[in-house]
């Protein structure tokens, strides 16, 4: 494993950065044929989709803009609350724009479905969802992923943008966080 200092807190790697980066790559064709001849707005969800926007946005042929959200619905702990609070808003006015929101993960899928609700309730011509990954069977609410990197176990992964407790952000590839590492705060 590439990640000496943390290896013992990880289990398997279940997305590298080398399939995600190639999977990205074929969203991405996919949306520029979509939304060809489309203003696009990016929208990212802070802080988790930082590596996938970036890494989406790099890998589109076409002209995009990006803005940023921060919501809140974990807290510190590796379940879902449902409870979505925005924490920062976007900079653009939406009305009458494609949006695409760019996420992480999709776990329950609270958050997407209130986001998504609530760009549309701002007037947005279209929005549309990409997520880096999908847990279905953790899956509470009825969203599909327009665009989706990979259907993942329901299992808690850290890295490439995603964290427990703010660690692991950094690491390239997808990994199974050891429950060891959470067992005592849940
Ligand atoms: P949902 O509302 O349950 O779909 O959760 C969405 C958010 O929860 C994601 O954007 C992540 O920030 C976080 N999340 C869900 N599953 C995981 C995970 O396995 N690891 C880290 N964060 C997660």
């Amino acid at each position: 494993m590439r990640y000496d200092d943390v290896s013992d807190e990880l289990d398997e790697i279940l997305v590298t950065e080398e399939q995600m980066l190639a999977r990205l790559a074929e969203l991405a064709r996919e949306v520029e044929r979509d939304y060809d001849g489309h203003d696009l707005l990016l929208v990212g969800v802070l802080k988790g989709a930082v590596m996938v926007m970036s890494d989406l946005s790099r890998a589109l042929t076409r002209p995009v803009r990006m803005d940023w959200m921060a919501v809140s619905s974990y807290g510190h702990g590796t379940t879902s609350s449902g409870v979505v609070r925005i924490l920062k808003d976007l900079d653009t006015d939406i009305a009458g724009k494609n949006v695409l929101l760019v996420e992480d993960i999709i776990d329950t899928g609270l958050t997407l479905s209130w986001l998504r609700d609530n760009l549309l309730s701002r007037g947005a011509l279209t929005v549309k969802i990409l997520a880096a990954l999908q847990k279905p069977d953790a899956l509470k609410v009825d969203i599909v992923a327009d665009y989706l990197g990979f259907d993942i176990p329901n299992k808690f992964v850290v890295g490439y943008g995603l964290d427990y407790a703010e660690n692991y952000r950094h690491l390239r590839d997808v990994a199974v966080l050891s429950p060891r590492m959470y067992a005592d705060s849940e």
